[in-house]
């Protein structure tokens, strides 16, 4: 990853840390964008810029990094509702539409995600899609049990799935220790709303990386500046 590519990720981060305040609760999402915002956060409550925030985390990962800057974390549940969420995505479409779960915390990212009064997602111009599916695959966490039934309901719907292996050709488990299946759609994902009902209502299917009618907002970086796309209501 060049420089540029972490300066942008760093722009679109600082453009939605702009939007926290103290005393917010906030949910924090998961990846390499999201981790400069941890940097912004853990700095401003470390020097006493922002004051009496707590965080629910959406990852391991984002769990240890937020503690090593000292930001204070509650779990899911402990607050009636949070405040903002700002995450990353994978893909995002014109219509805020989302694909996520690249780097397998789906789950959690949902739970929070719906769990909050504002989603604001932050990417550099890569992750901009006209169409969900084009560019990424789609992750779908499942239960290790019968794995491979939802590969073939996945080709029933066109698509080509493979579970997530290590280096090493194991399976990479979820922070739930659950399987992840990456769903590539040739030329797209045709109805993603049909697509998400049909997986909701699969036995064994935990969730899946479609984030459909979540995101308030989005900060898209590129050479050009950071764009602004919201929701239309
Ligand atoms: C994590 O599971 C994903 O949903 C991430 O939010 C996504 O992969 C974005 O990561 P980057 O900011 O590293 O591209």
């Amino acid at each position: 990853m060049s420089s540029n590519a972490e300066g942008l990720k760093r722009s679109a981060a600082e453009a939605a840390f702009a939007y926290v305040k103290s005393d917010m609760v906030l949910g924090l999402g998961t990846g390499s964008t999201v981790a400069h915002l941890l940097d912004l956060l853990g700095e401003a409550v470390g020097t006493g810029v922002l004051s009496g925030i707590v965080a629910v985390p959406t990852s391991v990962r984002t769990e240890t990094r937020a503690r090593e800057l000292g930001i204070e974390l509650i779990d899911l549940g402990m607050h009636k509702r949070l405040d903002l969420t700002i995450d990353g995505a994978d893909e995002i479409s014109p219509t805020l539409e989302l694909i996520k779960g690249g780097g397998g915390a789906l789950l959690r990212e949902k739970m929070v995600a719906q769990a909050s009064e504002r989603l604001v997602i932050i990417a550099d111009a890569g992750k901009a899609v006209d169409r969900l599916g084009t560019t990424f695959p789609l992750p779908v966490e499942v239960v290790r049990w019968g794995w491979r039934a939802h590969v073939r309901f996945m080709e029933s719907w066109g698509a080509e799935a493979t579970v997530r292996t290590a280096t090493d050709g194991s399976f990479v488990e979820s922070d739930n220790g659950q399987l992840l299946l990456d769903c590539r759609f040739p030329g797209g994902i045709d109805d993603p709303g049909a697509l998400e009902a049909a997986l909701a209502g699969r036995a064994g299917v935990v969730e899946t990386g479609l984030f459909l009618g979540l995101a308030d907002e989005a900060f898209v970086a590129s050479e050009g500046g950071v764009d602004r796309i919201v929701r239309a209501t």
